[in-house]
């Protein structure tokens, strides 16, 4: 009873948020933004991507999900998504089945925000689906620069950061859930999606950057590591998928043992962005990414 009347508070508290920041609430944008921060993600580029994707004719397939920036962007008809991180897809799955009651779990993380709070849910584990869901999302929103980082017992370690927002202007829940509807989830290794594509489906392969002469030869990235050896079956991925009829995209590092991998069978384009992370000016500028297709 007790839960069910803080649900019904929730939602009443959304519905008059949601009017006083005239927040769309039913399915308003033609684009919705896509609603976790990802690191690598590729909102910056997701313009020149679509250009190079239409037209589509069959399935788009995103073996990298992250935070999805080109799916959203794209608006495919059809998609495989997939992701190794089985928490991250779990949270696509449970805004697309029901996304007004990971809205109403948000609005409780939503009030109930302090640095304290953000440490009891942090420890917290839920079995719900959903609340595991609106957990994920509140973090993600609310730690230190969206990142996501799990210690050796598979835990997020991330601390707060400086953003307390977690209820936002520009989510459009009914319009990310309608358009996650057309896709299949799948949590797994890459490999596995891209074996998907047939004739005419789309694949974007967005990895992990690794380049080869990183000290160890490999970067830490989630629980699990993606080595040079995880590159090249990428790029064996991908070409068997071009084999097979189906148009392929991937960005990578602009790194000569990158270009190496795939200037025999792919066209290669640098693109460049403002760097953002740097703290001094001085070592803001651009620098260069790799887009393969
Ligand atoms: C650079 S991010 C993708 C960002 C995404 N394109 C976006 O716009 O937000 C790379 C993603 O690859 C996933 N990943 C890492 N290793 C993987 C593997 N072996 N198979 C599938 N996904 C993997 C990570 O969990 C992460 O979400």
């Amino acid at each position: 009873m007790f839960a069910l009347n803080r649900q019904h508070h929730c939602l009443n508290w959304v519905s008059t948020f949601m009017k006083k920041s005239k927040i769309c609430s039913v399915g308003q944008t033609s684009t919705p933004l896509p609603f976790l921060k990802w690191a690598g993600g590729k909102r910056w580029l997701s313009d020149r991507i679509v250009e190079l994707a239409k037209p589509m004719k069959g399935r788009y397939i995103e073996p990298f999900l992250g935070g999805g920036a080109v799916f959203f962007a794209l608006k495919p008809d059809a998609a495989l998504l997939s992701d190794v991180n089985a928490e991250l897809i779990n949270t696509y799955r449970a805004v697309r089945d029901n996304h007004e009651k990971v809205l109403s779990l948000l609005a409780a993380h939503h009030l109930a925000h302090s640095k304290e709070y953000y440490y009891q849910i942090r420890s917290y584990k839920p079995r719900c689906v959903y609340r595991k869901a609106a957990r994920f999302i509140y973090l993600n929103r609310t730690c230190w620069n969206g990142l996501y980082r799990v210690n050796l017992n598979g835990q997020f370690n991330v601390p707060i950061g400086t953003k307390s927002a977690v209820l936002m202007p520009t989510d459009d829940w009914p319009a990310l859930s309608a358009l996650l509807n057309s896709a299949q989830l799948i949590c797994g290794d890459f490999e596995d999606a891209i074996a998907q594509a047939g004739k005419g489906d789309l694949v974007f392969a967005d990895p992990p950057y690794t380049v080869k002469h990183n000290l160890n030869g490999f970067i830490k990235y989630n629980d699990s590591l993606f080595s040079w050896s995880d590159q090249i079956r990428l790029r064996d991925a991908v070409l068997s998928a071009k084999r097979r009829g189906a148009r392929v995209i991937v960005t990578n590092a602009h790194h000569e043992s990158i270009k190496d991998l795939y200037k025999q069978h792919f066209r290669l384009e640098s693109v460049s962005r403002a760097s953002v992370l740097a703290s001094s000016a001085i070592h803001r500028g651009r620098y260069q990414e790799l887009l393969i297709s």
